[in-house]
Formats: structure tokens, sequence, C-alpha cells
């Protein structure tokens, strides 16, 4: 065994390296994971098939055209509500607020006018709803005002 000083076995720091080299990947693969997470999300909030959220909500980071404004501005909606409350929110809006025009994304039951194919069946998958949530919180801009 090498002391303090002495110069380290190439076995050794073979050892050292293959663990950075493994660590590193593993984190890129968590932060990817992460990554991709926010880009299904956004998707979602984009999209006109999916959440298409930005028909009623504005959010400056996402610097597209045509945003709405029936609902509130959502730039730094997670510095005002946690994930639960989102979650419950974009799930049944109906539940805090009778009158709301925002459709409920991932409930089923008591909705009206539900075409037949679509009976039963949630507008948003739980994943989509996830990655949706991974979107939003990122959305932490400061009133400018
Ligand atoms: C048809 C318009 C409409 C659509 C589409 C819509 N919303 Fe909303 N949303 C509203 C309105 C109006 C409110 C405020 C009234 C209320 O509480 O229901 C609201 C409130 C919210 C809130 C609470 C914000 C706050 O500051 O209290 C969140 C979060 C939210 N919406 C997220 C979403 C997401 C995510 C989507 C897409 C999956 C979405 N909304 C789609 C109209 C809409």
């Amino acid at each position: 065994m090498p002391g303090p000083g002495m110069p380290r076995s190439p076995a050794r720091c073979l050892v050292v390296r293959y663990c950075v080299v493994v660590i590193s990947l593993v984190y890129q693969g968590a932060y990817a994971q992460v990554e991709d997470a926010y880009a299904q999300g956004r998707e979602v909030f984009l999209d006109r098939e999916l959440g298409h959220c930005v028909l009623c909500h504005q959010v400056t980071q996402l610097n597209v055209p045509f945003q709405g404004n029936l609902g509130p501005d959502l730039s730094g909606v997670a510095l005002r509500m946690t994930l639960k409350q989102m979650r419950a929110k974009i799930v049944d809006p109906a539940a805090d607020n009778p009158h709301t025009v925002m459709p409920a994304y991932h409930r089923t039951r008591g909705l009206k006018q539900v075409a037949l194919a679509y009976r039963d069946q949630p507008i948003l998958t739980e994943q989509q709803l996830t990655d949706l949530l991974a979107f939003l919180n990122t959305l932490r801009l400061g009133s400018t005002d």
C-alpha cells in the first residue's frame, strides 16, 4: 500500500477514474430526465391537442406569440403555489371555483357534454400531468411592479 506522498498505484487510479466516469454518467442521466420532463411539460402546456394552457394563460418565459389572458399570468406561479396546489387546480379547477371556465384535465366523473370516444378518459395522462408540473415548477419570475 503506498502511503501519503508516495505515488498511487495505477490500478487505484483506474478505479478512481472509473468511479468518476460512472458517477458523472448517472448524474447526467438524472439531469437528462429532468430536462426531458421539462420539455415534455412545456409541450403539454403549448400543444392544442394536449393542455393548450397557453390559450388562457400567459408565461413570459415561453416567448411564444398569441398567449391568452383569460386566466392569471403563470410566469411566477411556482412562487405562489405549491406543486400540490397546482396539481389540484389542474386536475379539477371547479373544486375551489365552481364557476371557473378552466377545463378539468384529470377528472373523469361529473363531466358534461363529453363525446363518447372520450368518455371516462382524462384529458391528460398521469405522466403528462407529472411533466406539466415539472415545467410549471420552473416558473418563478418575480413581479416586475
Ligand atoms: C379556458 C381557459 C383556461 C385554460 C385552457 C386553462 N386555464 Fe388555468 N385558469 C383559467 C382561469 C380563468 C383561472 C382563474 C380562475 C380559477 O381559479 O379557476 C385559472 C387558474 C389556473 C391556475 C391557478 C393560478 C393562480 O394564480 O391562482 C393554474 C395553476 C392554472 N390555471 C393552470 C393551468 C394549466 C397548467 C392549464 C393547462 C393544462 C390551464 N390552466 C388551462 C383558465 C384556463
